[in-house]
């Protein structure tokens, strides 16, 4: 067997022409189709990377419309990309023409596949390719059997040979008894390819330039047409409507999930967790239902994320739990507990075994080791020591209006409940804010700042003001129990 048996790389192919041209009218976006997401990736980003695992010497993107959109996705995850313009969309066969306009001559396989088709894996392209050279064919089509076929073109055999591909359109009432279909994906000979292009007509009933003919083409010049049947059709499948966006999303977030359960982590229940494709997940994590893990978000072993919990480009340590938690761009410690309900914004760190507890809001806040912000806070622009705890519904008030300060809360110092650290407001290590003090002044190492107006009671307030109610006949039981006079 050759080095190019089925599974082991294959030496490269000359050019993989990716057809893009089309800009997806039924999307009824002014985004181009090629750029939805696919598990937080665009569509077409999927079809370069299946491409890119031909190690084709050329890889050309063929674009059209939306092409200003098409082309600068492609200066962000195409590198190493070519890209060739197709100026009106007259067929598939005036596209991939189109795509090898500036390529010379060629030898060696092109392979063609579509933009839309964000399932195709780069293993099955490496095995098409294998087909291709095992059968010395002079075209191998990727094909699927599918129980409804309408709108597909069918492959038609004869003896078991495959003679041609007839378009739904074009195809007789025999003809679309077909079941084998023409995923769009095919192997050709470079020569055969340019040679069954040049004589392309429009004699069909869209009036366009089909690239299938290249396959009646390769017969008449006495080339072998082979075929590769694929059991997994949906790699197959194009996206032409935000229905079948929809599913390909499903179809991609259940295998990511399978491929992570796989690995180790316990996913409770898939249909409701959605990964993007750029997630790590460690061995034994957990996540609970209603978890979204998004961008660059990593998870380290025996954390346990959800139920109901947002990350996007947050780092989660070993141990951690984050419950019931929307955050961004955060870096959450081992063993650091997060939730229910808190919200962390970019630039949030918490050191190991923190904690930022129920209706907490974080803002470039770094809670050092052991740290406590357990109850309704806004801790925002803050450095905080470590083992220090804040109290409930303390705020940190970071914004006058024109700019925003920190805070600093050193080490093993205590912030009673309800107070307002006025921005830049400085605690030292070992301090400690009586409740309910707004902090303007920086406090020192040993020192309690009590920052409030002093607590004064007006005897008989009730019996005089508020005669004849519920809370005066209330005061009067409680006196008379009491003893004490009734002072009014
Ligand atoms: C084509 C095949 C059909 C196959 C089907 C699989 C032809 C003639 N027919 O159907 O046998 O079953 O794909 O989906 O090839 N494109 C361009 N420029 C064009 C036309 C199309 O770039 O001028 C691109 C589209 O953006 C799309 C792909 O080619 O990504 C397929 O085009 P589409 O119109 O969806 O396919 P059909 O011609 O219907
Ligand atoms: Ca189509």
């Amino acid at each position: 067997m050759s080095a190019d048996q089925t599974g082991s790389a294959p030496s490269p192919v000359a050019a993989v022409v990716v057809l893009a041209a089309g800009g997806g009218t039924r999307m009824k976006s002014a985004t181009s189709k090629l750029l939805h997401e696919v598990a937080g990736r665009p569509m077409l980003s999927y079809a370069v990377a299946a491409a890119s695992a031909l190690r084709p010497d050329h890889l050309v993107v063929v674009v059209g419309q939306l092409k200003e959109q098409v082309l600068a996705a492609l200066e962000a995850f195409g590198a190493g990309v070519e890209t060739a313009e197709q100026p009106e969309p007259l067929g598939t066969g005036h596209a991939v023409a189109c795509g090898l306009r500036d390529l010379g001559d060629l030898t060696g396989e092109v392979v063609v596949t579509y933009g839309d088709v964000p399932l195709l894996e780069g293993d099955t392209l490496v095995d098409l390719v294998s087909t291709h050279r095992r059968e010395s064919a002079g075209v191998t089509i990727l094909t699927a059997d599918v129980p409804e076929p309408d709108g597909y073109g069918r492959i038609v055999r004869d003896h078991g040979e495959v003679t041609r591909i007839v378009e739904h359109r074009d195809a007789s009432p025999a003809e679309r008894e077909i079941h084998e279909i023409n995923s769009g994906i095919y192997v050709f000979d470079a020569q055969i390819l340019r040679a069954g292009l040049a004589g392309l007509t429009t004699d069909n009933h869209q009036g366009e330039q089909y690239l299938t003919d290249v396959v009646t083409y390769c017969r008449s010049v006495g080339g072998r047409v082979a075929t590769m049947q694929i059991a997994d059709t949906i790699q197959t499948e194009g996206v032409n409507t935000r229905v079948e966006l929809a599913r390909m999303n499903a179809v991609r977030n259940r295998r990511l999930c399978e491929k992570w359960m796989l690995a180790g982590v316990t996913i409770i229940d898939p249909a409701t967790t959605w990964l993007h494709d750029s997630v790590d997940l460690a061995p034994d994590v957990t996540i609970l239902p209603g978890t979204h893990l998004y961008g660059a978000t990593s998870v380290s072993s025996g954390a346990t994320i959800g139920p109901d919990t947002t990350l996007v480009d947050c780092v989660v340590g070993e141990n951690a739990t984050v419950i019931r938690t929307h955050g961004q761009l955060a870096e959450i410690g081992p063993g650091a507990s997060v939730g229910p309900f808190s919200y962390m914004r970019p630039g949030t760190i918490l050191e190991a075994g923190s904690k930022v507890g129920a209706f907490v809001e974080t803002k470039n806040a770094h809670i050092g080791e052991g740290a406590k912000v357990p109850h309704l806070t806004y801790c925002g622009d803050a450095e905080i020591g470590e083992g220090a705890n804040i109290g409930a519904g303390t705020i940190f008030a970071n914004y006058d209006g024109v700019g925003k300060y920190r805070t600093t809360v050193g080490r093993h110092s205590f912030v009673g409940s309800d107070s307002v650290l006025v921005a830049p407001a400085s605690i030292a290590d070992g301090a400690y804010v009586a409740a309910g003090s707004t902090i303007t002044n920086p406090v020192g190492p040993g020192e309690l700042a009590v920052a409030r107006g002093q607590q004064r009671n007006i005897a008989g307030w009730v019996a005089r003001k508020r005669a004849g109610t519920k809370t005066e006949e209330a005061a009067q039981a409680a006196l008379a129990e009491d003893g004490t006079e009734d002072v009014r």
